[in-house]
């Protein structure tokens, strides 16, 4: 029996050196599409839109928070590093009658049309990027923000789960990368279209001292079984504590900063996965 040709591996991020090093293309871009449409963070978030438009989603993705707040009527943009995901967005929103003002734009690189009573960030910030980069972000968040407007960002704490915590340890970075899985023999889910996706991902390199750290992920589509797409990404991480991130808002001009747990109005624990900051620019 003939087997059809294994499809070309593709990695996006290897075609673009300077573009920030996130995995939001092709393949992984659909899969955000089609299967992360909820979370708490949505309705989080909508508060404070609500209190301060128009808004600006950073990093909006294919529109998880962006499209249920359009849905609502408020005035909110979006922008995000990843055109994939944009295009996946503005696909989405037209279907529901909506036309944003979407554009493509890394976080560092900010120069929106307009300026904002509110910035959000959700899961976004330090990914793609470095430290320089994350600090002049931060600067872009301030100028692009009214006298008087917020920012409100998520940062999940470097040590939430034991994947990658642990390999912040010495003796505990010599297992990595650990080998791939066969794609084949990992978890499908189907889509829309009616074809099969599935997502790996391993941690390759841990910084501790820079507190950066390099994932790479694999992502296959199957049609009737057989393999027909298959890429790899790379992911860049930069880790952030509580009080790094409360030092570096205040150098880049916020005032005011109050910080949540885990996307609940209420001030976090030592057992909080995300810390939420909410700054004003004074
Ligand atoms: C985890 S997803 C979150 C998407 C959306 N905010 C949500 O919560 O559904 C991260 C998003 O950040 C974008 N991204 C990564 N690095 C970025 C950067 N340096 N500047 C702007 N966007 C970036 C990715 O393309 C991706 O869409």
């Amino acid at each position: 029996m003939s087997r059809s040709p294994r499809p070309e591996v593709c990695s996006v991020s290897a075609l673009m050196p300077d573009t920030p090093k996130t995995w939001h293309y092709g393949l992984v871009a659909r899969w955000w599409a089609e299967f992360n449409e909820d979370g708490r963070e949505i309705g989080y978030f909508q508060k404070y839109v609500e209190r301060g438009q128009p808004a600006l989603d950073v990093a909006c993705g294919t529109g998880r928070l962006l499209i249920p707040y359009l849905r609502a009527g408020l005035d909110v943009d979006g922008c995000d590093v990843s055109p994939d995901m944009i295009a996946l967005c503005r696909e989405k929103a037209e279907r529901e009658g909506l036309s944003p003002t979407l554009f493509v734009q890394p976080m560092h690189e900010l120069n929106p049309p307009r300026r904002y009573r509110t910035i959000f960030v959700c899961g976004g910030f330090g990914l793609g990027s470095d430290r320089e980069r994350d600090t002049e972000a931060l600067r872009r968040f301030f100028e692009s923000l009214d006298p008087g407007g917020t920012l409100v960002l998520d940062n999940e704490n470097p040590y939430s789960s034991e994947w990658p915590w642990r390999h912040w340890v010495k003796n505990q970075r010599t297992d990595i990368p650990r080998a791939w899985e066969p794609l084949d023999a990992t978890e499908r889910r189907r889509g829309s279209d009616g074809a099969e996706y599935a997502l790996q991902s391993r941690v390759v390199d841990l910084d501790p001292l820079e507190q950066l750290a390099t994932y790479e992920m694999r992502a296959g589509m199957w049609r009737e079984g057989e393999l027909v797409q298959e890429e790899e990404h790379t992911l860049h991480i930069s880790f952030y504590f509580k009080n790094e991130l409360l030092l570096m808002l205040e150098r880049a001009g916020f005032t005011d900063i109050v910080i949540h747990g885990d996307h609940r109005e209420e001030a976090p624990t030592k057992d909080s996965d995300f810390i939420i900051f909410v700054a004003k620019k004074p």
